[in-house]
């Protein structure tokens, strides 16, 4: 892992547009990864700065959510098809048709589960893959747990996770209890993962992502085992080498 620290979130959030951007760059049809929460809002930003100023096409690129809830309507502003719409798609020239989030209102779950991996088989493996992480350590919503899923599939959110996206709804209740992740495999899979982690607070969890045992009960520690990871971050946490 390579990890850079920022003294400001708007440093870190350029330099993660100018990675995403660089790759595009490099692979005009690269596919990426892309995340949700309040962590990416920033440099989705950058990114939709760059491609107004002329600077880059996303008209090849594509683009794989990590996630969506499950039984919120497509058209609920904290779905995460609309926060990709309001937050990147609506303001660069990426192809509606190249644009990938689980379909979370899917009749058959299980069947958009596959259907969803077989496109990233058919599609991947993933370019670039942005992460963000949870305070008990999911990335996606791989939440901790005595196993963790290699495919896509339909997971029960722990109720801290429910309790830290609370802040994008009205109260607890209108937060769904469910979710459509890529597992675990797809996201390691990924030729080079960015892991952004901003604030303070997750300091803590971020030291046991970087330097504690690897474990699936901080799914992101698994990280430590994929060569490629670049980790940004504002939060004062060493790297321990050995
Ligand atoms: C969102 C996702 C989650 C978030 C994580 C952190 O697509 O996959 O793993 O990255 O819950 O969320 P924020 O950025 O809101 O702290």
């Amino acid at each position: 892992m390579i990890l850079h620290k920022f003294k400001t979130q708007a440093d870190l959030d350029r330099a993660a547009a100018d990675l995403i951007i660089s790759v595009v760059r490099s692979k005009t049809n690269a596919v990426l990864g892309m995340a949700t929460g309040g962590t990416p809002v920033g440099l989705y930003k950058e990114i939709v700065k760059t491609y107004q100023q002329g600077l880059i096409s996303f008209k090849e690129a594509r683009t794989f959510n990590l996630d969506e809830y499950v039984g919120l309507p497509v058209t609920h502003p904290e779905s995460y098809r609309a926060f990709m719409q309001r937050n990147l798609f609506d303001h660069i020239d990426i192809k509606p048709e190249n644009t990938h989030v689980p379909n979370g209102n899917a009749p058959d779950i299980d069947a958009e589960c596959r259907r969803y991996d077989e496109m990233l088989y058919q599609q991947g493996p993933v370019d670039l893959q942005l992460l963000g992480i949870g305070h008990n350590g999911h990335i996606g919503f791989n939440e901790p747990d005595t196993e963790l899923s290699r495919f896509t599939y339909k997971v029960t959110l722990k109720e801290d996770t429910r309790e830290a996206n609370k802040r994008f709804f009205n109260s607890l209740d209108e937060v769904p209890t469910h979710a459509v992740t890529m597992g675990m495999g797809t996201i390691m899979q990924a030729k080079m993962i960015l892991l952004v982690v901003k604030g303070q607070e997750k300091a803590e969890i971020l030291d046991r992502t970087l330097n504690g045992p690897i474990t699936t009960q901080v799914p992101a520690s698994l990280l430590q085992t994929h060569p490629r990871v670049i980790v940004m971050t504002d939060c004062d946490v060493q790297y321990k080498v050995s």
